[in-house]
């Protein structure tokens, strides 16, 4: 996959991984074109990098993520590379009582709505020479953290879903990427891991956007980085992926 001259859409890309993407594309030679719901940080990203250009829209809103890729292929044309990186983080402990709002916001933010944004673009993309999507997974898609189970849950959906999208998608032009980062040191806990006494605070998201890009070019569709390869390794045999060929006739 080529990594310049690309329109991309990134989703949460005011801040951490997504705002690391942003920068590390628009200095690669794309257009780029960041979303998310807080007003503030698109503008403060707006400032800090320039050409970017920015729009407001809660991805848990169906009817926004439409009339979102609607504007995209009306004044983006060559819009051609959506990267679905949004998501939120909770520690849900089910031995207490869990609102199932908490469960099924999160289950809508982290896979819902990738897969609905990707649904809306996919028949754009098919007319374009070259086009991707990009899935922001976790580590925690392949072994768990027990105390955000739901998190991990959504995130090994969003994994599954991306081998059957690349399944589905192998014979166009639409290639389907999974980046798979470890614990990267961003907000997305919301200083849980301070409160946990966690000191590792992770590798830092230019990290995980370097790899990313490098994974584009080399056409690396899973790409575990840093510690995210143990997890990746200890979940993985070669025959799951010859058990999956044999399934889908590959
Ligand atoms: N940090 C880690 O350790 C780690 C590890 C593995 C994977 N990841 C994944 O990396 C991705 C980026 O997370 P991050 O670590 O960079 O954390 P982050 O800085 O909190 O970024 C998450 C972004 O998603 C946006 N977002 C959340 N809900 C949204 C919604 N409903 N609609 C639109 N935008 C929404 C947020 O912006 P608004 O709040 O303004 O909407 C924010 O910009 C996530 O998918 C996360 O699961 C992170």
């Amino acid at each position: 996959m080529k990594i310049k001259e690309n329109t991309i859409l990134i989703t949460g890309g005011a801040t951490g991984i997504g705002y690391a993407l942003a920068s590390a594309f628009l200095e690669a030679g794309n257009q780029v074109i960041i979303c998310g719901r807080r007003k503030d940080k698109l503008k403060e990203a707006e400032k800090k990098l320039s050409g970017i250009q920015v729009r407001i829209c809660d991805v848990t809103d169906f009817v926004a993520c439409v009339e979102l890729i609607e504007w995209m292929k009306k004044n983006h044309p060559s819009f051609n590379m959506l990267i679905n990186n949004a998501g939120i983080q909770q520690i849900l402990d089910f031995k207490q009582k869990v609102p199932v709002e908490a469960i099924s916001n999160e289950i809508t933010t982290n896979f819902t709505a990738p897969a609905h944004l990707a649904n809306l673009s996919i028949r754009h993309f098919k007319k374009q020479k070259e086009s991707a999507i990009i899935n922001i997974t976790s580590g925690l898609a392949y072994i768990p953290l027990a105390i955000m189970p739901v998190y991990c849950a959504s995130k090994s959906a969003l994994h599954t879903f991306s081998v059957s999208l690349r399944g589905q998608l192998r014979d166009t032009n639409v290639k389907v990427f999974e980046i798979i980062p470890p614990i990267v040191d961003t907000e997305l806990d919301k200083g849980s891991r301070g409160k946990r006494e966690q000191g590792d605070r992770g590798i830092q998201p230019k990290e995980v956007a370097t790899e990313t890009l490098k994974a584009l070019e080399k056409n690396l569709f899973e790409h575990p980085i840093g510690m995210a390869r143990n997890l990746y390794a200890a979940a993985h045999s070669d025959k799951a992926l010859f058990v999956f060929n044999r399934m889908n006739g590959g």
